[in-house]
């Protein structure tokens, strides 16, 4: 049988056609828009996400048979809202993972209602991008707009809301909408309470694998699918990366060099972080996660590459930083593009070059945001160190991985050893794996992914430059203290 994963990335959604057996048969990528409507804001139209998968599924199959395709599993940016009126049409654009607006609202969760006993309540603090804070920017600058909701959902939710007509989620991409009792896989009614929203204007929560409905028979014919198909709840992108990367289980971890930054650990059990520096959230094999998230990473390196070098050509920018050059720069990057979530929780925070000199190259500053961003994950990963866990090594997925230059630095900076998937697209392959699970393929996702993940490499720490990174790293640790104070003043 064959079985459709969809990633519904930032940027675009990638579309991965596999078999039973794991093999990646075909990919779709379709790029869509991302709105910036004002400094730190961060929106996406749900409909073109729709249009692109709608059109992209047919693409994606052409030249096999569309009869032999059993379950699609969606994965998908976390936390973004979507809201739908009651005749199901989308009330405003959906406002993402990386948007800052919820200063005031995350000022208040944190602070009146109090860190305590949010992070009782939920297992984890406010930050900005999460979707309660979301809610409550809404019922106070767009009371109308809030009115109106019928229906709340994340991104992937929507797509699946269109392919099946079901109003559902799964404990995984719940868990980063500070609504969810994650611990005991349950809304929070304190939650619900505080936002202004009632059950039933929430999606019905399911395990990533369960099946949610299959395709609406409208649906089937336009994409040339066969009815029946089923149709799992599928999870947020670092979860589903996760399971693609076969991170599941205890204390596994996976690192991911995406639009964001993660570094999640696979927990059997709850637990959460005394600081909440550390998200904790549901897995999606049926598990916990402890997870750090930075907003810009590989994003940080698109953006010096395509918006201010003006060049598509990463490899030839990259070319001249050889060997000799690592671990010696006097360029130092602060990735805060979008402000910062893990494990800063500052939105103020901003991109910062530091250090350079008459003699500083545009290599130098291409050095510096591979660098930067190494440095800001090894931040995560000292906290989730600094909670006792051990992690000696990690899978390491998402776009960025396919540079060998930045998979080195990251590697020597954090001082560990990366494992590559087969294919680095961990969230859609993972949402294939979880509609495998779906449909009978396999009776686990721990089965599934014992049998199909398969690793093209490993990238070992070199001793020597590992320990010339080490003082580099500390110095970076020194520059955002010393510019917390003037971010605000910028304007
Ligand atoms: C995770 C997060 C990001 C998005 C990116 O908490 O916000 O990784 O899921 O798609």
């Amino acid at each position: 049988m064959l079985y459709i994963g969809i990633d519904l990335g930032t940027s675009a959604v990638k579309l991965l056609l596999l078999d039973g057996g794991g093999a990646v048969l075909n990919t779709v990528s379709r790029e869509y828009p991302l709105c910036f409507p004002r400094p730190g804001w961060s929106e996406q139209n749900p409909e073109d996400w729709r249009r692109a998968v709608l059109e992209g599924i047919p693409q994606l199959l052409a030249g096999f048979d569309a009869g032999e395709v059993a379950g699609i599993g969606a994965a998908g940016q976390m936390h973004g809202l979507v809201a739908l009126d009651a005749g199901g049409e989308v009330i405003r654009p959906a406002i993402l993972w990386n948007d800052g607006r919820t200063g005031a609202e995350v000022d208040y969760l944190n602070g009146e209602v109090g860190r305590d006993k949010l992070s009782g309540w939920t297992a984890n603090i406010a930050f900005a991008g999460f979707t309660a804070p979301k809610l409550l920017w809404m019922r106070r600058n767009e009371p109308e707009n809030f009115a109106r909701i019928a229906k709340i959902m994340l991104p992937k939710d929507y797509i699946n809301y269109v392919l099946t007509g079901a109003h559902c989620t799964d404990f995984s991409d719940a868990s980063g909408t500070l609504l969810l009792d994650v611990e005991h896989r349950r809304w929070s009614p304190e939650m619900l309470e505080l936002c202004g929203v009632r059950e039933e204007q929430l999606p019905r929560l399911f395990e990533s694998w369960e099946c949610v409905g299959t395709l609406k028979p409208e649906i089937a014919r336009e994409l040339g699918l066969p009815p029946g198909i089923r149709v799992c709840a599928g999870a947020g992108d670092n979860a589903a990366a996760a399971v693609g990367t076969g991170t599941v289980g205890n204390g596994a971890c996976n690192i991911s060099l995406g639009t964001s930054g993660t570094v999640f650990i696979s927990s059997a059990g709850f637990g959460v972080d005394p600081h909440n520096a550390l998200h904790s959230f549901a897995h999606a094999d049926g598990r916990y996660h402890l997870m750090g998230c930075m907003l810009s990473a590989a994003s940080c390196n698109k953006w010096l590459m395509e918006d201010i070098f003006q060049t598509s050509d990463y490899s030839a920018e990259q070319s001249p930083i050889t060997g000799d050059r690592l671990g010696r720069n006097h360029v130092y990057f602060l990735p805060y593009l979008m402000g910062e979530r893990s494990p800063i929780n500052d939105t103020g925070a901003r991109g910062t070059l530091v250090g350079m000199t008459m003699d500083t190259t545009r290599a130098d500053l291409t050095q510096a945001v591979l660098e930067g961003v190494a440095f800001a994950i090894r931040d995560s990963l000292e906290v989730a160190r600094s909670l006792g866990l051990e992690i000696k090594r990690s899978m390491l997925c998402g776009g960025g991985a396919r540079s060998p230059l930045w998979r080195r630095i990251m590697a020597n900076v954090l001082d560990m050893e990366l494992t590559l998937p087969v294919s680095e697209q961990g969230p859609g392959v993972g949402g294939a794996m979880l509609a495998m699970v779906c449909c009978g393929e396999y009776p686990s996702v721990d089965a599934v992914c014992s049998a199909l993940v398969r690793v093209s490499g490993v990238v070992l720490p070199e001793p020597e430059l590992a320990a010339r990174y080490e003082p580099r790293y500390r110095a970076f640790r020194q520059i955002y203290p010393a510019l917390r104070a003037v971010f605000p003043r910028l304007g």
